[in-house]
């Protein structure tokens, strides 16, 4: 059962920061490149609907997978692991920023494509892109650190 715990967080871990680093590095230059303005917003669009769907599994997947961890495996905050405590921390922080980008700046996307109000929904875009770069930052650090503290002291 802790192996599988372990694996579903892995999993999870990869699938979201695996997936800002898709976004934020390879498809939004390339749709800079390759796309208008207005169709650029219709494909963000459609990337962020699908991407957030998933995430809304995802993230809570790994945070409980986490918990059960921490809880069931390291009997709590008690245990010596800094790297899991930290991983705690940047965990929580990554999940509030991603509730506020797909709660606030994602929907006034979509109301402002549905008004037909385009510089407001490149606003809201652009809002969603600084908290997934965040993320992004922050997921990376959190697996370097995960890394390091257990297999480098
Ligand atoms: C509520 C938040 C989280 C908790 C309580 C948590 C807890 C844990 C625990 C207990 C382990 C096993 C550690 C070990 O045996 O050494 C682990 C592993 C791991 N976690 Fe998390 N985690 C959380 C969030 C995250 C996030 C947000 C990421 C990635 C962005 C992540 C990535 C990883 C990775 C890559 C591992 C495997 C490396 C390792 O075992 O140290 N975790 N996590």
């Amino acid at each position: 059962m802790a192996t599988l715990l372990y694996v579903a967080h892995v999993l999870c871990a990869v699938v979201w920061v695996g997936g800002m680093v898709f976004a934020m590095a390879v498809l939004r230059p390339a749709a800079h490149e390759a796309l208008e303005g207005p169709q650029r917003l219709a494909m963000m669009a459609a990337v962020f609907r699908r991407f957030f769907r998933l995430l809304w599994h995802v993230v809570p997947i790994l945070i409980l997978s986490g918990w059960a961890m921490l809880f069931g495996w390291y009997w709590g905050f008690g245990a010596s692991i800094w790297h899991v405590h930290v991983m705690h921390a940047t965990g929580l922080a990554m999940a509030a920023i991603f509730a506020f980008v797909a709660l606030v700046p994602w929907r006034r996307m979509r109301a402002a494509l549905e008004a037909g109000d385009r510089p407001a929904a490149a606003a809201a875009l652009d809002t969603i892109r600084k908290g997934v770069l965040v993320n992004m930052v922050i997921g990376l650090a959190t697996v370097a650190v995960a890394a390091w503290g257990r297999f480098g002291g």
